[in-house]
C-alpha cells in the first residue's frame, strides 16, 4: 500500500484508501509517495503541498489544451449558466454544431455523429453500429489494445491485467499488433507487413465464418505503450477487412485532435478511410465527451431506439467546441507537429547515451521511451519506468508510464505546449535520466 510522508497528502491517501475501491490506491502513478493535486494553470499543476509541476502526460492524454484553459473554461461556464441538461428528446444547437465540426474535420466519408460520455461508450457505439451494419458478429483487434472498461471493452483490450470480471466474448479476436521492436526476426518492412497480413487472414479463416462486423485499432497504441502502426498497416489489411465482409474501426481516444502532428486525426497519416471514428479524452480538455463519427450507411443502418442520457449535452457540446476551436485556431497539429520533432530529437540522442533505452517511437507529441535490460535480450525492465517517472517528478516535471510490460515511458505535452516548457521538459528528462543510469 502506498504511504506519503507529507502531511496533507497523507490524510487524503488515508481516506481515499478507507472509500475507494482498494485497487485505486494501488495504482497511484507514483505510487511510493503519491501526488495529491489541488489545482491546475495552463501548463501546470499544483499539489496540496504547494508543489509545482509541469505536466507533461495531460491526465492521460486528456488535457489537450492545458488546465483551466481561459477558453474553454469561459465556454463551459457561459453554457453552464444558460442550460445544463434538455435530453435527446429536444434539438440542441450546440450538439448539432459539434456535429457538424466533427464532420469538417474528420476524413470526407464520415457525416454523422452519435455523443456519449467516454471512450468505452465510443467504442461500444462502434461496435454496435458495425455489428448491426454488417449482420456479421466476430470482431477482429490488436493485442496490446486498450479500450475501455464496459464488459465488450475489456474483452477487446488485450492486456490480461485490465481484464476483469471473467465475462468474455468469444467474438472478438486478436491478431499480432504491429510491434515491430518486439518481433524476433531480422526481416525487411515489406516480410514485416506481410508476416501480420498472414496472420490477420489466418485469424479469420480459422476463428471466425470467415465473415466479420469489424476490424478495431488503434492507428498508435497509447496504454500499449505508443506502439506505432508501420506507414503501410492500414492500406495492406484494409483489402482483407472489406473481403471479409467487415468495417474499419479507427479508435482515436489517444491520437485525435492533433495530437500526431500535422492533421487533426491520426489515422490521416496512413491514408485509409475508416468507416467508423471514435474520439474522447481529449476532444474536450477534460470533459466528459465520447463521440462515434461514421459514413452515412452506417448510421442508416440503426432503426431501433437508442439514447445516451448525458451525451450530448449542451455543457458538454460547449467545452468540446471551444477546445476543438482552439486548437484549430491556434494551429495545434502543427505545433505539435513541430514541438514533437524537437522533443523526439532530442529523445533519439537520449538513446546514444543510456544502452537502456531499448526504443524511442511515437509521433507528434506522443512519444515514448521502451526500457530494457541492457544485454540485448530486450528484456523490460518496468523498474526504469518507474524510476524515471518518480525522478522526473522530483525535478518537477510529470510523465506517464504504459505498456503491457509497464516499461515504457510516455510522454505527451499539451498541444499548446510551447518553446521555452518543452526546453525545460527536455532538460528534465536528461537529467532524471542521469539520476536513475
Ligand atoms: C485508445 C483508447 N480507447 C478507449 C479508451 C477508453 O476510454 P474511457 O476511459 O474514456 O472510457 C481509452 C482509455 O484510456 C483509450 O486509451
Amino acid at each position: 500500500m502506498a504511504t506519503a510522508t507529507n502531511s496533507k497528502t497523507q490524510a487524503l491517501l488515508a481516506r481515499q484508501e478507507k472509500y475507494l475501491l482498494p485497487i485505486m490506491s494501488k495504482m497511484l502513478l507514483h505510487g511510493s509517495e503519491p501526488i495529491a493535486m489541488s489545482h491546475g494553470k495552463d501548463q501546470w499543476l499544483f499539489d496540496v503541498e504547494g508543489n509545482k509541476y509541469l505536466d507533461f502526460f495531460g491526465g492521460i492524454l486528456t488535457v489537450s489544451v492545458g488546465h483551466a484553459n481561459e477558453e474553454v473554461t469561459n465556454a463551459t461556464i457561459e453554457q453552464l449558466k444558460k442550460l445544463q441538461h434538455t435530453s435527446a428528446l429536444y434539438i440542441n444547437e450546440l450538439t448539432i454544431i459539434m456535429a457538424e465540426k466533427m464532420a469538417e474535420v474528420t476524413p470526407k466519408g464520415l457525416q454523422y455523429s452519435f455523443f456519449t460520455n467516454s471512450g468505452t461508450e465510443a467504442d461500444e457505439t462502434a461496435i454496435m453500429l458495425a455489428r448491426s451494419y454488417t449482420g456479421n458478429t466476430d470482431i477482429i483487434a490488436l493485442r496490446h489494445a486498450y479500450s475501455g472498461r464496459s464488459s465488450a471493452m475489456m474483452t477487446m483490450t488485450a492486456h490480461g491485467p485490465w481484464r476483469l470480471g471473467n465475462v468474455f466474448d468469444g467474438t472478438i479476436k486478436h491478431v499480432k499488433n504491429p510491434y515491430r521492436y518486439r518481433f524476433p526476426l531480422e526481416v525487411s518492412d515489406e516480410e514485416y507487413l506481410d508476416y501480420l497480413v498472414d496472420d490477420l487472414k489466418e485469424m479469420i479463416a480459422t476463428t471466425t465464418t470467415g465473415k466479420i462486423a469489424a476490424f478495431m485499432a488503434e492507428p498508435i497504441q497509447g496504454v500499449g505503450g505508443f506502439v506505432v502502426a508501420p506507414k503501410d498497416y492500414f492500406k495492406r489489411i484494409l483489402p482483407i477487412v472489406k473481403e471479409a465482409g467487415g468495417l474499419l474501426i479507427i479508435d482515436e481516444v489517444q491520437t485525435g485532435w492533433g495530437r500526431t502532428g500535422k492533421h487533426l486525426c491520426g489515422i490521416e497519416h496512413w491514408g485509409v478511410e475508416p468507416d467508423i471514428m471514435t474520439f474522447a479524452k481529449g476532444i474536450a480538455n477534460g470533459a466528459a465527451v465520447g463521440a462515434t463519427v461514421m459514413t452515412p450507411e452506417v448510421a442508416k443502418s440503426i432503426t431501433g431506439p437508442t439514447l445516451s442520457t448525458f451525451g450530448g449535452n449542451p455543457v458538454s457540446m460547449a467545452t468540446a467546441l471551444a477546445t476543438i476551436n482552439y486548437i484549430q485556431e491556434n494551429n495545434l497539429a502543427d505545433n505539435a507537429q513541430s514541438q514533437g520533432e524537437t522533443l523526439r530529437g532530442a529523445m533519439e540522442d537520449m538513446k546514444k547515451q543510456y544502452d537502456f533505452i531499448g526504443d524511442v517511437r511515437g509521433m507528434g507529441l506522443m512519444q515514448a521511451f521502451e526500457f530494457v535490460v541492457p544485454d540485448g535480450s530486450k528484456t523490460p525492465d518496468p523498474s526504469k519506468a518507474s524510476a524515471l517517472v518518480d525522478a522526473a517528478r522530483k525535478r518537477g516535471l510529470l510523465l506517464g508510464k504504459g505498456g503491457l510490460y509497464s516499461n515504457t515511458l510516455r510522454i505527451a505535452p499539451h498541444l499548446n505546449v510551447n518553446t521555452n516548457d518543452m526546453a525545460d521538459g527536455i532538460e528534465i528528462i536528461e537529467a532524471a535520466l542521469k539520476d536513475i543510469a
